[in-house]
C-alpha cells in the first residue's frame, strides 16, 4: 500500500526526554501516527501525519458497538548497535487478524502492518529511550467508523497505529507487585471473546480493577466462568507459577490471551532446561502449594509489564505470600534472558528481533 508522508518540519519534532525515569507509562506520545481507512471495500488513505486528533461519526460504530481491537507491542533501543527494533511484530501482525476475524471485522493485512510499522517508527525513531525497562511502546488499534446505529458489523473502518515512549508498566520496577484474587466478577467466558485482544475485555475488567487498587493490589487475577476456581490471567498479564520446580501457566482454551510474551516466556524456559507445563491450575492448589513450600514463585509475562514477579495474592480475605515478597530465581532469569535478547545485550537465536531500517 502506498503511504502519503505529510510530516511535521524537522524544526517542530521532540524526542525522548532525557531524564528517562520520569517516563511513566504512556505520558507522552511521538510526533506522527500511521493512519489508513477501509470503505468502498478497499483499504486506502494510508498516511504517516502530524499525531493528533481523530473526527468521528457521533453514530460510528465502536462508540456504540464497540468494534474495536488492538495490539500492544515494544521496539527497544539496541545496546551494542543504537540500531531500533521490534520484538517479533509478525506474531502481533497476526493476532490482530485473529482477534478482527473474531469481532467481524476488516483486518488490516498483515504485510501493510509490517509495512506501516516500520515506516512511522523509521521516522519517529528517535523517541526510543535506551535505558533498561523502557521502551517505543507501540499500539495499532482498529476500530469500526460507519455512522449508522442499525445493528451489524461496521462497512468502514480507521486502523491506525500510535507510539509513545515508556519506562516500567508497573512502579515497582522489576519488583514483587500483589495481585487480588477475584471471586465475584469474571473476565470471560468459553466461546466468548476473551481471545480477542479487544477493548471490552479491558472495559470489563475496570470496576474489579479499581476495587483491587483501593485495597491496595497492583492487579487483579481472574478465575474462570464456570466454577470460579480455575486461574485464567492476570490484567494485563499471562499468569505463570512454579511448583516442584516445574513452571506452570494456563493453557491457550479460548478465554485466554494469546500473549507473545507469554510464547516467548515457554520458549526460553524449554530451550534453558526449565519443565513447563501448560495446565489449567485451581486457586485452592496454589494457596495450598504455597503454604506448604512447593511453590516458589510466580509471575506474570505481557508486553506492557514485560515479566513481573508477584509477591503476594489476595484471596478469601487470606493475604498469601509468595517467596518472602522476593524476587526469585527463575523470574529473575527469565527476565534476563528475555530483555537480554530485546535490548541485544545477548544473542538472539530466535531472530526476534527485527531492525528498523
Ligand atoms: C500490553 O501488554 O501491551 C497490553 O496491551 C496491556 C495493556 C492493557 C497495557
Amino acid at each position: 500500500m502506498q503511504t502519503i508522508l505529510n510530516l511535521k518540519p524537522e524544526s517542530e519534532r521532540g524526542s525522548v526526554p532525557e531524564d528517562e525515569s520520569s517516563l511513566g507509562f504512556s505520558k507522552i506520545f511521538t510526533d506522527h501516527m500511521f493512519i489508513a481507512e477501509f470503505k468502498d471495500e478497499k483499504w486506502q488513505n494510508a498516511e504517516i501525519k502530524p499525531f493528533g486528533m481523530l473526527t468521528l461519526h457521533p453514530a460510528a460504530n465502536v462508540l456504540h458497538y464497540s468494534q474495536e481491537i488492538f495490539e500492544g507491542m515494544k521496539a527497544f533501543k539496541q545496546e551494542k548497535t543504537n540500531g531500533v527494533s521490534l520484538f517479533r511484530p509478525e506474531m502481533n501482525a497476526k493476532r490482530m487478524v485473529a482477534s478482527a476475524k473474531r469481532m467481524d471485522m476488516e483486518p488490516f493485512p498483515e504485510e501493510d502492518f509490517l509495512d506501516a510499522l516500520q515506516q512511522l517508527i523509521g521516522i519517529d525513531k528517535k523517541w526510543t529511550p535506551k535505558s533498561l525497562g523502557t521502551s517505543l511502546y507501540i499500539r495499532p488499534t482498529l476500530i469500526g467508523t460507519q455512522g449508522m446505529l442499525g445493528l451489524k458489523s461496521s462497512d468502514e473502518y480507521l486502523f491506525y497505529v500510535i507510539l509513545t515512549p515508556v519506562g516500567p508498566y508497573f512502579p515497582e520496577g522489576f519488583n514483587p507487585i500483589k495481585i487480588y484474587v477475584e471471586e465475584k466478577y469474571i473476565r470471560a467466558v468459553e466461546g466468548g471473546v476473551g481471545e480477542a485482544k479487544t477493548g471490552g475485555n479491558y472495559s470489563a475488567s475496570l470496576l474489579a480493577f479499581k476495587k483491587a487498587i483501593n485495597l491496595g493490589y497492583r492487579q487483579v487475577l481472574w478465575l474462570d466462568a464456570k466454577e470460579h476456581k480455575y486461574v485464567e490471567e492476570v490484567g494485563t498479564m499471562n499468569q505463570f507459577f512454579v511448583i516442584d520446580d516445574i513452571i506452570y501457566t494456563a493453557p491457550l482454551d479460548g478465554t485466554i490471551l494469546r500473549g507473545v510474551t507469554r510464547d516467548s516466556v515457554i520458549k526460553l524456559a524449554k530451550d534453558n532446561g526449565y519443565k513447563v507445563k501448560e495446565e489449567k491450575l485451581t486457586i485452592d492448589k496454589i494457596v495450598e502449594s504455597t503454604k506448604s513450600g512447593n511453590l516458589t514463585e510466580a509471575f506474570g509475562a505481557g508486553t506492557a509489564a514485560s515479566i513481573a514477579p508477584v509477591g503476594e495474592l489476595f484471596y478469601k480475605n487470606e493475604k498469601v505470600i509468595i517467596n518472602d515478597f522476593k524476587v526469585g530465581p527463575t523470574s529473575k532469569k527469565l527476565y534476563e534472558l528475555l530483555t537480554g535478547i530485546q535490548y541485544g545485550r545477548i544473542e538472539d537465536p530466535y531472530g526476534w528481533n527485527v531492525l528498523i531500517k
